[in-house]
């Protein structure tokens, strides 16, 4: 009976309620496997009682928090997830995020072991000696997933062969019932923005997304469309730099900031964009890019044209010409170009377009419907 109800076992630090990608990623897969079949071996972040139960209501997704802030490979944590898998008997196990944490598989013994890669994982596959370390993960494990063809070619260089050919792409999808065009003018009067062409960028504030290229190109903006108002949502520690951008260029009155928001209302605030815009840009020499951008695809399922940077996955994100463009992450001219590019397109019919391929490619159905084959279950 145990090994009925709980199935499949995730060990992972992106379980919330912190918000990220990868928190997204793994929530969207977890929410649609069956009820009570799914516990969850995760790090602590604070109190998250009331977080922790709301999961087993909502989804009889059992939590067991580990006493650590970061769960790593250690000997006591591989203890740890013995004991769950001797209680629970799962089927499968899942690592949310393969590297550091896949390590461990080797030392546990489940039917199906899995990790979930996502950018991060770039780097490992090419630092010394983090490179052996991600070939040990991609044999400790039945299947590595991957997130679109460009982290693929990367992630799969130091791979044995096997490993390589057993990797499987799960991207992480969009609920599109969730994310869909709906009438945000009241949102927009509440914001002051009713008169502006607003540019909405969703994501953490951190250099990786580019919001700073996006300040830099505003004035460029603002002398074709003097209406052009940029409208951040999301935290991060980059905010201060943002900020002493924004004084600098005396910009304030032009871009507005909303720090977090719920993530019922989420759509609603990308709904009052015209376009959507988050010019990401590799750092560190191509070590961290952007592994995907779910924020791309959950504008273009709102309905809005995207504006994305050429960083890692990001491309795969968007269908150049039909729901977007693609620029230089590092080039304010070419930003600030396909901005008023953008602005002065048929904003509608490359919305609906943007709606149209969210539906028929990414809905998060069809990325679960592979990972429930994926797991056996
Ligand atoms: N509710 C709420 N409020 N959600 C937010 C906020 C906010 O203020 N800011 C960001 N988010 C959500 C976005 O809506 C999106 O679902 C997620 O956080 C951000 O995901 P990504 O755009 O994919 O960026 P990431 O850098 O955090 O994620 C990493 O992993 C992803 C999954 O593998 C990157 O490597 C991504 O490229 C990758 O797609």
């Amino acid at each position: 009976m145990q090994s009925k109800r709980f199935a499949t076992l995730f060990v992972t630090n992106d379980f919330g309620p912190r918000a990220g990608g990868i928190e997204t990623f793994i929530h969207g897969l977890v929410e649609r496997l069956p009820q009570e079949s799914v516990i969850v071996y995760t790090s602590q972040q604070g109190d998250t009682t009331a977080y922790d139960a709301k999961w087993l209501a909502d989804f009889g997704v059992k939590v067991i928090r580990d006493k650590s802030k970061m769960l790593l490979p250690t000997p006591r944590v591989i203890m740890a997830v013995r004991s769950v898998i001797k209680v629970e008997q799962p089927k499968a196990l899942v690592f949310g995020a393969a590297a550091p944490l896949a390590l461990m598989g080797k030392f546990l013994n489940v039917p199906r072991k899995i990790a979930i890669t996502h950018g991060h994982e770039v780097w490992w596959a090419k630092v010394p000696p983090f490179n052996l370390l991600m070939r040990l993960i991609g044999n400790s494990v039945d299947h590595l997933t991957y997130l679109g063809e460009y982290t693929k070619s990367q992630i799969s260089k130091p791979l044995s062969k096997r490993a390589k050919s057993a990797m499987i792409q799960i991207a992480p999808g969009i609920d599109t019932q969730i994310f869909k065009p709906v009438d945000a003018s009241k949102l927009r009067l509440d914001l002051g923005l009713a008169e502006k062409e607003v540019i909405v960028s969703v994501g953490r504030l951190v250099p990786r997304k580019g919001q700073d290229e996006l300040v830099k190109a505003l004035p460029q903006v603002l002398k074709s469309h003097p209406n052009a108002h940029l409208l951040f949502v999301g935290t991060g520690s980059y905010k201060k730099v943002l900020d002493n951008l924004i004084a600098d260029r005396s910009l304030q009155k032009y871009v507005t900031f909303t720090g977090r928001v719920q993530y019922e209302d989420l759509t609603k605030y990308i709904c009052v964009g015209d376009i959507f815009a988050m010019p990401s840009r590799s750092r560190l020499g191509g070590l961290e890019v952007e592994g995907l951008g779910i924020v791309y695809l959950e504008a273009s399922a709102c309905g809005l044209p995207v504006l994305a940077g050429d960083s890692g996955g990001a491309p795969d994100a968007v269908a150049p010409g039909l729901t977007g463009l693609i620029v230089n992450g590092r080039d304010t001219n070419e930003i600030s170009a396909g901005l008023i590019k953008l602005l002065e397109t048929d904003r509608k019919a490359m919305g609906q377009a943007g709606r149209k391929w969210a539906v028929a490619q990414w809905d998060w159905q069809i990325w679960a419907n592979k990972f429930i084959e994926l797991i056996g279950d």
